[in-house]
């Protein structure tokens, strides 16, 4: 990027904007965090696994503009590059990711500029995720700035493979062959399998440990019920 600018002000520039997004990062990250602790207290779960975040590299932003098609200036890279700062979420499972999605689009002061579901429509590879382009307001001293942030949504299973996939790709400069690409699909099929029954392993789980309860529950009636007619009897 440093090759890129043309003249102080610029460099000057560039540093304010790369505050700007990590800024929206802390603010993004800690809004996350606040949810997920609400949601531990309220719910005694929690839907985030971990939280990643970075900031693009000033090497990435220029090669993205580059296969855009546009020229390279800081006002190009505000208006078409929308991932310089980047949150990934990581749950357990499928089901938290769309309770997140919910929760972050129902906070008030978060724009939410654009979805992309590629859970319900993955990606030609295989990839899947849940896509979120939202701005938070920046408050300055002087202004406040909205500044965009991508959130990525996913399960660790889909996590791992997206990890995976990534690599391999980078290895062979995104012409992997055909056979790599075929295979690589088929294991995002197994994850799919695998975050699924995951879920309904859960569910079931649950579920038991309700009906658990129940008969603890009704046990401990009979017994306190059984008590009192001792009572009665004169027996105790
Ligand atoms: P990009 O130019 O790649 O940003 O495309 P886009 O602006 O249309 O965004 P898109 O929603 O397609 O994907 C953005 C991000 O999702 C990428 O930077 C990756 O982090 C992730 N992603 C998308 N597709 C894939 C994929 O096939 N494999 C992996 N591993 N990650 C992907
Ligand atoms: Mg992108």
């Amino acid at each position: 990027m440093e090759k890129a600018i043309k003249n102080y002000e610029d460099v000057d520039s560039w540093k304010t904007i790369m505050f700007l997004y990590n800024s929206a990062i802390k603010e993004v990250g800690t809004k996350l965090e606040i949810l997920n602790d609400e949601f531990q207290h309220v719910h005694q779960y929690n839907p985030i696994e971990h939280i990643k975040t970075r900031v693009k590299s000033p090497e990435s932003i220029v090669k993205k503009l580059r296969k855009y098609g546009y020229e390279i200036s800081i006002e190009n890279m505000v208006k078409y590059v929308n991932d310089i700062a980047g949150v990934r979420l990581i749950c357990s499972f499928t089901s938290d990711i769309y309770r997140l999605a919910e929760m972050i689009g129902n906070q008030s002061d978060l724009k939410v500029l654009s979805i992309k579901d590629y859970i319900k429509n993955p990606k030609e590879s295989g990839y899947k995720s849940y896509h979120m382009l939202v701005s938070v307001p920046i408050f300055l001293s002087d202004s406040v700035v909205d500044t965009k942030v991508e959130i990525q949504i996913r399960t660790i299973a889909m996590d791992f493979w997206a990890s995976l996939e990534h690599k391999i790709y980078y290895k062979f400069e995104g012409h992997a062959p055909e056979y790599i690409s075929r295979e690589l699909k088929e294991c995002a099929e197994m994850v799919s399998t695998l975050d699924e029954k995951m879920l309904s392993l859960n569910e079931a789980i649950l579920e038991c440990l309700e009906n658990q309860e129940e008969l603890n529950e009704s046990a401990k009636r009979k017994k306190s019920n059984q008590q009192d007619q001792r009572v009665l009897q004169g027996l105790d």
